[in-house]
């Protein structure tokens, strides 16, 4: 499988507390049948973005990718970060100072779970501009979403790509967000599920789960689809498989 969203990096934000966990969180990712995975950390959240912070992150995957080496954990490892649609998105997108998936044109994006849907729809038609193809994450946490996804349906026929975090369809967020996930699901409205993992004790790198549940309750071919073949066409910055989505 190929997770394209996951704080393994120490130190940048809430995700891996030293370079320990980061190489613990990555053995169990491989021992469950992971074997690519996109750093993504957080990026213009708490404090504006900036090219130093941006260089600095950089700074830690080339050492977590040395330390992933040295101890022969068989995962490929490429960069991207998670970045936070604030206000100065615009001046980011302008600027360059971001970083997409894999170097891909796909452009990992996170909103306040209390963000109103015009407001995704104008931040996600702005990276759109840029020649870039936004990755909504995890809309199935966001609460307005949650009692409405009417929205995201929208958002997909714009072009937006949609992941879903494995933790919601586990229970780990709720029942809001386990209900809303399967409700994407069953719409065609989901293109990718990734771990967001922060931690080897919760929200865990571990795929495999996940990957039986929609194996189970969807299809084999939908979780190859959601866990491996798009996440590999993310990486290879090639156009995405998408099912035709069913109108709420
Ligand atoms: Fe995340």
């Amino acid at each position: 499988m190929t997770d394209i969203h996951s704080h393994f990096l120490p130190v940048v934000d809430d995700g891996a507390v030293n370079l320990t966990e980061a190489v613990n969180m990555a053995r169990m990712a491989a021992a469950n049948g992971t074997k690519r995975i996109i750093t993504t950390p957080h990026f213009n959240i708490n404090t504006p973005g900036t090219k130093e912070g941006l260089d600095f992150r950089r700074e830690v995957y080339k050492r977590f990718v040395d330390a992933v080496a040295a101890e022969k954990i068989p995962v490929d490892v490429y960069f991207g970060c998670e970045l936070y649609a604030a206000s100065n998105i615009d001046f980011l997108l302008k600027r360059g100072v971001y970083a997409t998936l894999a170097g891909s044109r796909y452009l990992l994006l996170e909103f306040d779970f209390s963000s109103r849907p015009e407001h995704i729809r104008d931040a996600l038609a702005l990276v759109a501009t840029r020649g870039l193809v936004p990755v909504l994450a995890h809309p199935e946490r966001y609460i307005r979403i949650q009692a409405d996804q009417r929205p995201v349906y929208d958002w997909v026929l714009s072009g937006c790509v949609i992941q879903v975090n494995k933790g919601s369809l586990e229970g780990e967020f709720g029942r809001g967000a386990f209900l809303c996930a399967n409700s994407l699901l069953r719409h065609g409205l989901v293109h990718v599920v990734a771990s967001d993992t922060h931690s080897a004790r919760e929200r865990t790198p571990d795929l495999s789960r996940v990957y039986a549940f929609i194996a189970e309750n969807y299809s084999r071919s939908m979780a190859d689809v959601l866990l491996k073949i798009n996440p590999d066409l993310i990486i290879a910055d090639k156009h995405i498989k998408k099912a035709v989505p069913i109108p709420y």
